[in-house]
């Protein structure tokens, strides 16, 4: 990727300011930029993906197959924002069952040498019912998925009823719901991916809703602990598995002072070669039985072909999009669909099936 262009000067300036302040500021002016209805449909049709990415997943229609990652908008106060700014769908949470405010500041910190973030946010957010109240509300033009996780204070034993309780209120406002249990966050909660603790939490929600349910899972499981989980997706019928959240592994970093950072979850191109080795292994294990939506140092369009082509049919990015700024979603859309063209290919699903077979 490139580090010159109009947004390099721009982010070189936001990036003096300490990064959740900015992010609170920035997010607040993408949505003020996105109120007024003319202006949004202006960006809509501005940025919107090429006609020929648009895809039909689980019954519900994205327009293109770049997403926003969970986290950037933990409580839905961008629903109406995403598809103006050219990104097929949003993954919203992580919310929990109750409201909470998660780690003291300061919690989020830029790599820049590694062009990633290290975050230990810890699901600070308003609780699954402020975040329906805002589902019944909205009039964004792109399909939203709901990411739940479990409340802090909730005892592991008691972690089902608590993602329960959170599917039950938004299982039906959302277009997808994502059990995140991979989060390195929280205490315990990545102890909930071992398969006898993951079971009754996947069985329990899939009982509170139709809505099509995934799994959210860590890049630092073991091959093994990957397979399992693939398993019981396809055993219990979930719809599909989100990989990966961020890691918690410091190798190979070169931005100077990580160490003095403290403890949280490294995203973006350090994460990116295990999180293709999970993408290639689960899809080489569920082919399309699951449908696997691939997150981790996805940068550029290159990036985002390698992982449709490896088994992904949807997309995600966080830190791709910090250091790509606004027009980023747009970018990978136009060098998708690029490939599209240049192959001859009338539609996404199209040259999907051509590129996995070969
Ligand atoms: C600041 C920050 C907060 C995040 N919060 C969440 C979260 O609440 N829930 C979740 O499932 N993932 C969360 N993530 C992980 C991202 O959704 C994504 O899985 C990870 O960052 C890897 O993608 P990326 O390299 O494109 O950023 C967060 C990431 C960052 C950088």
């Amino acid at each position: 990727m490139t580090d010159s262009g109009p947004y390099a000067a721009l982010r070189r300036a936001l990036f003096l300011v300490q990064p959740e302040r900015i992010h609170t500021l920035v997010f607040a002016g993408m949505r003020a930029a996105t109120r007024p209805p003319a202006l949004r449909r202006r960006a809509e049709r501005l940025l919107a993906p090429d006609p020929a990415l648009a895809t039909t997943v689980f019954g519900v229609r994205f327009p293109g197959p770049l997403g926003l990652a969970a986290g950037f908008d933990k409580d839905g106060h961008g629903l109406d924002t995403w598809g103006a700014l050219g990104f097929g769908y949003a993954e919203i949470g992580t919310v929990t069952a109750q409201a909470q405010p998660g780690n003291p500041q300061p919690r989020l910190f830029r790599l820049p040498d590694d062009r990633a973030l290290l975050n230990r946010m810890g699901f600070n957010n308003h609780g699954a019912g402020e975040l329906a109240l805002r589902l019944t509300r909205h009039t964004g033009s792109v399909p939203i998925g709901v990411n739940i996780g479990k409340t802090k204070v909730t005892a592991p034993e008691d972690a089902v009823d608590d993602y329960r309780a959170s599917a039950r209120l938004l299982g039906p406002l959302a277009a997808y719901l994502v059990v995140n249990v991979s989060s390195p966050n929280t205490p315990g909660l990545r102890d909930l991916q071992a398969v006898e603790s993951l079971r009754p939490i996947l069985a329990g929600v899939l009982a509170e809703t139709s809505t099509p349910v995934l799994v959210k899972i860590a890049p630092d499981l073991s091959d093994s602990d990957v397979d399992e989980i693939a398993d019981l997706a396809m055993e219990l019928g979930l719809a599909g598995i989100v990989a990966t959240n961020t890691t918690i592994s410091r190798a190979g970093l070169r931005t100077p002072g990580v160490d003095a950072l403290g403890s949280g979850g490294v995203s973006g191109p350090p994460v990116a070669r295990r999180s293709l080795e999970i993408l290639r292994r689960l899809y080489a294990r569920v082919g399309d039985r699951q449908v696997l939506i691939s997150v981790g140092g996805i940068e550029t369009a290159d990036d985002a072909w390698e992982r449709i082509v490896s088994g992904a049919t949807l997309l995600q990015g966080y830190t791709g999009f910090i250091y790509g700024g606004g027009l980023w979603a747009k970018h990978i859309h136009d060098g998708i669909a690029k490939r599209l063209q240049d192959g001859g290919f009338s539609s996404l699903t199209e040259a999907v099936g051509s590129a996995r077979k070969s």
